[in-house]
C-alpha cells in the first residue's frame, strides 16, 4: 500500500510551490495534477507518472468519484503518490472527498499547503488583505454555486471571491443586496503569480467592465478594504520603470 501527499502547487509560477512540496514532489512514482498547475513542475518530477485529472468550474467536469478511485488504485500500485493541485489543497479543492476515499480504503495521506490564489493576488496587487485598525478580518468565498446565490449578507471587512471570472457581471447586484456600498473598492486579478497576469481596479458599479479583461482566465475578486491601494506619500525618488513590474498589467476603472 502506498503513501498519499496532497501538495498546493500554488497559484502559478513553479516556483511558487514551497521547498517541502517541492522536496516530496521530486520523489514521486506517479502525480495526478490538476489543470491549473504549472507544467514546468514537471521538471521536479521527471522519472514520475503524471496523469491529468484537471477540471475547469462546472463546465469541463470530470467527475470527482473518478478521481478518487484512480487516487485509491494508484495508491494501491505505486509507493509514492502525489496528488498536486492549484493554490492550496484545502481551498475549494475537493480535498474533503479525496480524504474520505483514502480514508476509507485504508491509505495514509498528509497534506502539504500551498500559497492560494487570495494570497498570490495580495501580493501582486501588492493590496495587503488585513489592515490595522479597519481591515480586521477576511473571509474566502466562492461566487459559484449551484444555486448561483451568495449568502444573504457579509461577513468581514473583506472578501474575497474565488471562481469569479464568469460572475463578474452578476456579483455587483449580489454585492449590493448583501449591504456594500455601491464605491466600494474592487481589485480583479487573473493569473496572479504568471508572467501575463492581469489586475485591475474598480468600484463595486464598474466592476462588470473587467468581465472582458480577465475572460477566460482563473480569477480571483477582492472587495472591500483589501481591494484599496496603499495611500502612498509622495515618492522621495523619481519615477521610472521599475523592471520587477515587467509582464504585469494594471487597469483601473
Ligand atoms: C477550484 S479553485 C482552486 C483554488 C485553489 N485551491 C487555491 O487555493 O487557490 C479555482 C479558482 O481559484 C482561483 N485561482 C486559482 N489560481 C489563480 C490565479 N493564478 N490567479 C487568480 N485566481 C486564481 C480562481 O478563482 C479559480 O477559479
Amino acid at each position: 500500500m502506498g503513501f498519499v501527499t496532497f501538495i498546493g502547487a500554488g497559484p502559478g509560477a513553479a516556483d511558487l510551490i514551497t521547498v517541502r512540496g517541492a522536496r516530496v514532489l521530486a520523489h514521486a512514482d506517479v502525480v495526478l495534477f490538476d489543470a491549473l498547475t504549472d507544467p514546468a513542475l514537471r521538471a521536479t518530477a521527471p522519472d514520475a507518472r503524471w496523469i491529468d485529472v484537471g477540471k475547469r468550474g462546472f463546465a469541463r467536469s470530470a467527475d470527482q468519484t473518478a478521481i478518487n478511485a484512480l487516487l485509491v488504485r494508484m495508491a494501491r500500485e505505486h509507493a509514492q503518490v502525489v496528488r498536486l493541485k492549484g493554490g492550496d489543497p484545502s481551498l475549494f479543492g475537493r480535498l474533503e472527498e479525496e480524504l474520505q476515499a483514502l480514508a476509507a480504503a485504508g491509505i495514509e495521506c498528509e497534506v502539504v499547503p500551498g500559497i492560494t490564489a487570495a494570497l498570490a493576488a495580495a501580493a501582486a496587487a501588492q493590496r495587503p488583505l488585513t489592515r490595522r485598525g479597519r481591515g480586521r478580518s477576511v473571509s474566502l468565498v466562492t461566487a459559484m454555486t449551484r444555486q448561483g446565490e451568495l449568502q444573504a449578507t457579509r461577513c468581514a471587512d473583506s472578501e474575497v471571491f474565488y471562481m469569479a471570472g464568469k460572475q463578474l457581471g452578476a456579483l455587483p447586484r449580489r454585492l449590493l443586496a448583501q449591504g456594500w456600498a455601491a464605491d466600494t473598492a474592487v481589485c480583479v486579478v487573473s493569473r496572479a503569480g504568471w508572467p501575463d497576469q492581469l489586475i485591475s481596479q474598480h468600484h463595486i458599479h464598474t466592476l462588470p467592465q473587467a468581465t472582458m479583461l480577465h475572460a477566460g482566465h482563473p480569477t480571483v475578486v477582492t472587495v472591500g478594504t483589501a481591494a484599496e491601494a496603499v495611500a502612498v506619500a509622495a515618492p522621495a525618488m523619481p519615477m521610472g520603470p521599475n523592471p520587477r513590474a515587467a509582464g504585469v498589467a494594471t487597469v483601473s476603472s
